[in-house]
């Protein structure tokens, strides 16, 4: 069952009523200034960071889910009679309704008893506020009077203290209304320098900044006693909870259609503020006033939109492909890429399942991002890799976590994650393959944001590699630390004590608990690092990170091989984890794509075998489910993964992020008919049909699909923010359609299922564009041999550097 549909042309997802499954948001914003917003309206916008500078309230797990947002109210004067042009907050019938996702913008559409109403949200590019533009039409044939409302309720910045301290908070908040613009002007525990306002094109027939007022005692969102009474309160709000309303009186003759603008912006007290009265320390409102007027001016609007339009052109246009399969076209075109644009601007923060508090930016997180947003904005990625590298620790270790704002470890949750190092090795490895760019190898770089500690960003590299060896354990595997990947294998965690509840040692961080999963991302990396030396010239220290790599690659199928696959780890008591030995979580999925990625087992017929375990024991037509059998019930030395009911998350949940892994393995072993068969079943695009059971968003991928083991099989959760987008975006591009970006040139390597005749693709590379058609014959399973490039034969399946500016014309045909 579907509750919309796609529409390529527009790149838009088209939902055509409002009650999907759950909210089905999109974001708004590409830099500073961001925002989330469901199909309803509901969702908050922020500045750089969703837990610091936080400008609309919004309360997670609410009932109904999503309420609070940037709500309209339409009002006919003539009845009294008023709606939610959103449906939220009202969920009065409407007679149609339509919500559009497209790229950074959502517009809203509906109609009821002859008023229709198309609200267009969206933030112009380098401009820190957002522009909702309501378009209401009088469709009867009488004339119309009718009151628009906007709404927001102001967030006091710091969300975590927002929602929680409000014996302070009551008392702080502090508005000015002035030439119909609404201020929100609270401070927080310091000197205001910032504040937000709210601005709408029409004049006011009133105005509310206070909410309690504006809905009356004991009402919610859905009845506000000003809109029912057809008049605002003019409230000024001391304490308590501030918001912005505007009231619009609106005379609309029969077909008439009008525009009204807001305008809802972050601005912050330029240097040399101004203020009024002098000594106030109120707002300095001089530089904002101008951008206001700018923004409330329709054409404005019009034209930002457009110029919003073709930012995405340009970023879209690095990569197109034209291949048999139209859910695969979609995906890379268009959904798959500007996921991955999201996951790049918020790392793990805010989401409709992240609150924006608990997490900024993963240091693991945004290093896998990257793999799927360096092609589009390469400087923005080497800005991103200097900030997570700045963060590192002098031992190589990592900061898990960074908040945005301050660019500052989040020390609450600390460091100990022991694959977070090598990641940043893997990070800048696709950087330097993407953009040849190696001056980034000699930025100073600080260590953990302390003056004078800079070291070139190549010395961090070596400490990332040098971090893990030395830190191995008992079989020589490295040690895993608090948890590696998979943050809830918490394998240093047990109790001495019988009845003790959970218990993390003095030893958690050193443990004795290895993992298999780092030893494969550990040789993975040491050959990225040996050819990152090589680049450098650096052959001798090249040498010793291919040696360290084979070391390795023995250590795994000495004590990484089950017999039948990979180990997952060992734990603290030296138990193998992933292993036949056990009852239960016999094999994981981690290690076998890890390690085949890295090249181990694929000489001696091991990644093969592995593969093979994966396909018998833990597919499904949802996904590949994490480890099997699933635990059935908590043991201490496991940790947090043996806390989920089974079938859930990284208890035997198809964690979506390790099934491009083994797409790329299988690709790997040359099996693209397994490859893309595992694509598609994860593919949101593929799993529209099935909306009922998946519940998430079609057009984007959840972090997890409920596995076999729980009751709910084939459920999606926790949508758009998950490493998911920027591996699939990889399997799909670099390892099925096989256009992978090396240093030499652009290699063009597919591996295809069996019936395709082949595709086509247009890459931008280092300033040249590529256009590359692969033709394969039907049933044909075989390799690339050789390419002929601007018509010349060029041996393998490399397609060489081009001149910038230039078109290159690479054909590749598979024979066999
Ligand atoms: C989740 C993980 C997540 C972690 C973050 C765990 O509860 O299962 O998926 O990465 O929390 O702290
Ligand atoms: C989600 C986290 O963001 C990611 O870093 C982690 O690898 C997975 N959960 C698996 O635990």
């Amino acid at each position: 069952m579907r509750f919309g549909h796609f529409d390529d042309v527009r790149r838009e997802y088209v939902i055509d009523r409002p009650d999907t499954p759950l909210p089905w948001i999109n974001y708004l914003g590409t830099e500073a200034y961001f925002g989330i917003v469901s199909n309803t309206a509901g969702g908050y916008s922020f500045y750089r960071d969703a837990r610091l500078r936080r400008l609309t309230r919004y309360r997670y797990n609410n009932a109904p889910f999503d309420v609070g947002g940037r709500y309209l109210y339409v009002r006919d004067d003539a009845t009294g009679d008023y709606w939610s042009p959103s449906w939220q907050p009202t969920r009065s019938r409407l007679d149609e309704y339509e919500c559009r996702h497209g790229l950074s913008y959502t517009r809203i559409a509906s109609a009821r008893s002859g008023i229709r109403v198309e609200t267009l949200y969206f933030v112009p590019l380098g401009e820190t506020l957002e522009i909702w533009r309501a378009r209401v039409t009088n469709e009867r044939d009488t004339a119309a009077e009718l009151s628009l409302f906007s709404s927001i309720e102001f967030c006091l910045w710091d969300a975590q203290d927002d929602a929680t301290n409000f014996q302070r908070n009551f008392s702080t908040g502090q508005v000015e209304v002035a030439d119909g613009v609404i201020y929100h002007k609270t401070e927080y525990r310091e000197r205001r320098d910032h504040f937000a306002y709210f601005a709408c094109s029409e004049p006011l027939a009133g105005f509310d900044t206070q909410r309690d007022t504006f809905l009356g005692a004991y009402r919610g969102w859905d009845q506000p006693a000003a809109v029912e009474r057809g008049a605002a309160f003019d409230s000024i709000a001391h304490g308590w909870a501030p918001i912005g309303s505007h009231h619009v009186r609106l005379s609309l003759a029969p077909g008439e259609s009008r525009e009204v603008v807001f305008v809802l912006g972050y601005a912050e007290n330029p240097q040399d503020a101004k203020f009024d009265p002098p000594g106030s320390q109120t707002l300095d409102k001089r530089t904002v006033r101008p951008v206001i007027e700018h923004w409330l001016r329709p054409e404005t609007v019009a034209e930002g939109f457009a110029e919003l339009g073709r930012h995405w052109d340009v970023l879209l246009g690095g990569l197109r492909v034209t291949t048999p399969d139209p859910d695969t076209d979609r995906m890379v075109n268009i959904w798959n890429a500007y996921q991955c644009m999201v996951t790049f601007n918020m790392s793990r923060s805010a989401s409709f399942y992240e609150s924006g508090i608990g997490r900024g930016m993963g240091f693991r997180d945004s290093n896998q991002d990257l793999l799927g947003f360096v092609h589009m904005i390469p400087e923005r990625a080497r800005e991103r890799i200097l900030d997570i590298a700045a963060t590192q620790k002098a031992t190589g270790g990592a900061y898990h976590q960074y908040q945005p704002l301050t660019k500052r470890g989040n020390n609450e949750i600390g460091e100990g994650f022991n694959d977070d190092p090598l990641w940043l090795v893997l990070g800048v490895a696709a950087y330097l393959k993407e953009t040849g760019d190696a001056t980034i190898l000699d930025e100073p770089v600080p260590f953990d944001n302390a003056p004078g500690s800079e070291a070139p960003l190549y010395e961090h590299l070596r400490r990332s590699v040098r971090y893990t060896q030395d830190r191995l354990g008992p079989h020589g595997l490295p040690l895993i630390g608090r948890a590696d990947w998979n943050d809830c294998l918490n394998l240093n965690c047990f109790s001495d004590t019988p009845g003790e509840p959970f218990q993390t040692t003095e030893n958690a961080h050193g443990g004795a608990a290895e993992s298999v999963f780092i030893a494969g991302q550990f040789v993975l990396a040491a050959k990225e690092m040996a050819a990152i030396a090589e680049l450098r010239g650096l052959d001798a220290e090249a040498a010793e990170y291919r040696s360290a790599a084979e070391k390795m690659t023995g250590v795994i199928i000495e004590h990484g091989w089950d017999g039948a696959w990979f180990r997952r780890a060992y734990d603290f008591h030296g138990r193998p984890i992933g292993s036949g030995e056990d009852d239960e979580g016999q094999i994981f999925i981690e290690p076998q794509g890890m390690c085949v990625l890295a090249g181990v087992g694929l000489d001696d017929g091991l990644a093969v075998r592995a593969l093979r375990s994966v396909a018998e024991r833990l597919a499904t037509p949802h996904g590949i489910i994490l480890q099997q059998p699933a635990y059935s019930g908590y043991r201490i030395e496991l940790g947090e993964i043996s806390s989920y009911p089974p079938g859930y998350k990284e208890n035997a949940g198809i964690f979506c992020h390790t099934n491009p892994w083994i797409m790329i393995a299988e690709a790997m072993v040359g099996n693209g008919d397994r490859a893309f068969d595992y694509y598609r079943r994860i593919n949101p695009s593929v799993r529209e049909t099935l909306s009922e059971v998946h519940r998430c968003e079609p057009y984007v991928y959840a972090q997890m699909i409920a596995g076999r083991d729980a009751p709910t099989h084939g459920e999606a959760k926790n949508s758009w923010l998950t490493g998911t987008a920027a591996w699939n975006f990889a399997a799909i591009t670099q390892w099925i359609l096989g256009l992978r970006p090396e240093a030499a040139g652009l290699r063009v390597d597919p591996v295809l299922p069996a019936d395709w005749p082949g595709f086509r693709a247009t890459r931008a590379f280092r300033g040249a564009t590529y256009e590359i058609t692969v033709r394969k014959a039907a049933g044909a399973t075989g390799r690339v041999d050789h390419l002929i490039v601007d018509g010349e034969r060029v041996d393998g399946t490399v397609a060489p550097l081009a001149a910038p500016g230039a078109t290159v014309r690479v054909e590749a045909v598979i024979e066999g």
